[in-house]
């Protein structure tokens, strides 16, 4: 590869590598113009070898620029980017949904599957994963990641890696794009593009570690994020893309910038854009996305002496060797197999996975009575603004306008019901009544018939139809949350709850005294304190994807089990914010019933109202015999933990057995409990097994006041449960020598 890259790059020109260093979009509404031919000035820049990538496009748009930038002098193929988030033509359920799995495996499964339909479309490069830790359900963004976690987010981020990127070789494998480095998921107040402000210990102990771990796993590139790290704009801030990204942690892919992000180091006012370009350059960013500053500014930057060529030749042959090692120098058509988009996209197979993902992405939230499973001969009343919506299953960032595919929650439990039932559908309400609300989602991103924008009938009608088919019925399934446009990128939220207008429906609901099923369907940890005081069962199933209304009709009936659980606290109200399990003790903790004086609130309880790694089954599972092997350990010794788990209910039925760890007192302030470990067995009725954990001195380390990862002798409390608050516990000396 070297010999290669060296021996092009002598004969390219100063504006030829500067090509490389430029994205376009790529998106056939905006570069190819109504004949179907690219447009002019996009098309000459190809030709003159001034694009290095494009993204947005699909098969026909990639595979017209892919034949121009055969015409350009060198024939440097160009890279395809898009937004692949969670499957492409199979939509799967949104990242956070998935991270509800626990299960690693499945999630690399995912990203395989969306790799391949991908690169069937001429796509080999996506922009995926969002590996930020997120603890703030009000920024709309939380929906695309792995939840609050390092731990977990660091293994989600590992095999998302694996599974877009398993062999480059192949036409099946695409490059994945690790974002949004750094610290996105801690912008201010919830606000997306906000400030982030940050202590360097809590970057490296909290933030940081799934971004490493997406390099281990051999990431090919990294997106920088809009965000400050240090007050200075990730996009050009060397300490972050040049010291830790390549020096610390040996990252050598290539970094995009965020969309245009270059821009916007004015509006941070930290730099005009030309210098900006230097900067950016300079801090180890090879690939600006759309702004166009590469291009337009780095020849003047040269010559000015703000850059290098040697800076420019580090970064053009960053992007060639992206290239090479997928195979472009060879085939740049290796990705434009027409026959593949009717063998690979939306098969059977991946339809199949789409459900099985969403069966196991659902939390059991609250199932007083054993409300569910339902009997399918029962009479159902489907109710509800998300009931029979197919958009909204399919959640942020849907990489394919195909929503017609989809089954809709009323279609899956109908097919699902046995002949003799009767199940009937009613909106009852709007999405939300809230004109602000409404406003915004006229916008481009959520433009949805669900929100009420096009409904004739008036708030009255749909509620009395709602109430009729209720009255008929043994049993509602309300059907609510948030539409996919009030999720995702800048669909932040200062009040996390179902709009009022369903909650309102619901009380009406409850009113006609028959049992009501909730089921949320949303992008954020939710305040649902109302809700879980008054019904009797809820099922959080997220934007739960294609297959979305079959895999809930699956887990309402009973036909899986659910077995999810959560990856992010959920909020007893907006108040409690950011809350998250693995905080730090402070000098006077919360005490129950001693509120003053202790770090609490007045008015409402500390702890959340579900915790991170809660998730109820049908069934019960015991926790007996926590027990290890040696309470005093010495050196690199290891610590195995034994606990018995038994099936105590009536079904079969999957669990996440959860470790925490805390190191009692060290050198520094750590959390009161941090995830380790945890295993997900299968346990038929009645049946016992006994789980062992094996922990080791590495899950011991964590980043110290010099910032040197080590761990440090002394007591640790070692806690085994079924999530992060029912948890049985034992302590153990662990000394360095
Ligand atoms: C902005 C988003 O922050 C990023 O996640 C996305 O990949 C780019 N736009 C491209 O769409």
């Amino acid at each position: 590869m070297n010999v290669f890259i060296t021996k092009l790059m002598s004969t390219m020109t100063l504006e030829e590598k500067l090509g490389q260093l430029n994205l376009e979009l790529g998106e056939p509404s905006a570069a190819v113009n109504a004949g179907g031919a690219k447009s002019n000035d996009f098309s000459n820049r190809v030709k003159q070898g001034l694009v290095g990538a494009t993204f947005g496009g699909e098969f026909a748009s990639n595979k017209l620029s892919q034949d121009l930038a055969m015409q350009s002098r060198l024939k440097i193929p160009l890279i395809f980017g898009k937004d692949i988030i969670h499957g492409f033509k199979t939509t799967f359920p949104i990242p956070l949904a998935m991270s509800c799995s626990w299960d690693p495996d499945l999630i690399k499964e995912s990203a395989r599957i969306a790799a391949t339909e991908s690169s069937a479309e001429g796509i080999n490069w996506v922009f995926s994963p969002m590996v930020d830790i997120a603890r703030d359900p009000r920024w709309g963004r939380i929906a695309e990641g792995a939840g609050e976690d390092p731990y977990l987010g660091s293994l989600i981020a590992q095999a998302m890696v694996k599974g877009y990127q398993e062999d480059l070789s192949k036409p099946s494998d695409v490059m994945a794009c690790v974002k949004h480095f750094a610290l996105y998921g801690a912008v201010e107040g919830g606000r997306d593009y906000n400030t982030v402000d940050m202590s360097h210990i809590v970057m490296y102990n909290d933030y940081f570690p799934p971004y490493k771990a997406a390099v281990e796993a051999g990431a090919g590139s990294f997106m920088s994020s809009f965000n400050l790290v240090d007050r200075i704009p990730a996009t050009i801030n060397k300490w972050l893309l040049t010291d830790v990204l390549r020096h610390q942690w040996a990252f050598n892919g290539f970094v995009v910038t965020d969309f245009a992000s270059i821009n916007e180091v004015k509006t941070h006012g930290v730099a005009n854009a030309g210098d900006a370009s230097a900067m950016a350059l300079k801090a180890g960013t090879d690939l600006d996305m759309f702004s166009g500053n590469f291009i337009n500014t780095l020849r003047q930057a040269l010559s000015d002496g703000r850059v290098t060529l040697n800076d420019i030749n580090v970064a053009c042959r960053r992007m060639l060797e992206a290239k090479y090692k997928l195979g472009l120098f060879q085939n740049p058509y290796k990705y434009f197999d027409e026959k593949r988009r009717n063998t690979d996209q939306l098969t059977t197979q991946n339809l199949n996975a789409a459900r099985r993902f969403a069966q196991r992405s659902m939390v059991l939230l609250k199932n007083d009575n054993q409300l569910l499973p339902l009997k399918k001969s029962a009479k159902i009343a489907v109710i509800g603004p998300l009931a029979n919506s197919k958009a909204d299953l399919m959640g942020t960032w849907v990489a394919t306008k195909e929503s017609g595919n989809v089954v809709s929650i009323f279609e899956g439990i109908k097919k699902m019901a046995s002949s003799n039932s009767v199940v009937t559908y009613a909106k009852g309400c709007n999405i939300t009544e809230d004109p602000y609300l409404l406003k915004y989602m006229d916008g481009p991103l959520s433009a949805n018939p669900s929100a009420g924008l096009t409904e004739t009938k008036t708030p009255d009608e749909l509620r009395k139809e709602a109430l009729q088919i209720a009255a008929n019925s043994d049993v509602i399934i309300a059907v609510m949350g948030e539409t996919s446009g009030m999720t995702g990128e800048d669909g932040n939220r200062s009040m996390v709850n179902i709009p009022e207008t369903q909650v309102d429906l619901l009380k009406q609901l409850l009113k006609t005294g028959k049992p009501v099923v909730l089921v949320v369907i949303n992008g954020r940890p939710l305040d649902l304190t109302w809700e879980n005081e008054n019904l009797n069962a809820i099922l959080e199933a997220w934007a739960p994807g294609i297959q979305g209304g079959n895999a809930v009709a699956d887990v309402l009936f009973g036909n899986y089990n659910p077995s999810g659980k959560l990856t992010t606290s959920f909020p007893r109200n907006v108040g409690q914010i950011p809350i998250y399990y693995n905080h730090l003790s402070t000098g006077r903790p919360y005490i129950e019933g001693k509120e003053r004086y202790t770090t609490s609130y007045i008015d409402v309880n500390n702890s959340p109202l579900y915790p991170f790694g809660y998730g109820l089954s049908y069934t019960d599972f015991k926790y007996s015999d926590l027990a290890v092997n040696k309470k005093e350990l010495h050196g690199n010794e290891d610590l195995i933990v034994t606990t018995t788990i038994t099936n105590m209910g009536k079904y079969a039925g999957e669990e996440v057995v959860q470790l925490y760890v805390q190191d009692v007192l060290a050198s520094i302030a750590r959390p009161v409990k941090e995830l380790k470990c945890f295993k997900k067995i299968m346990l038929q009725p009645g049946e016992k097994k006994e789980v062992n954990f094996t922990v080791k001195t590495s899950d011991l380390m964590f980043y110290n006041s010099d910032l040197k990862y080590t761990w440090e002798s002394g007591e640790f409390n070692i806690f085994v449960g079924t999530n992060s608050r029912d948890v049985n516990s034992v302590k153990v000396n662990w000394n360095k020598n």
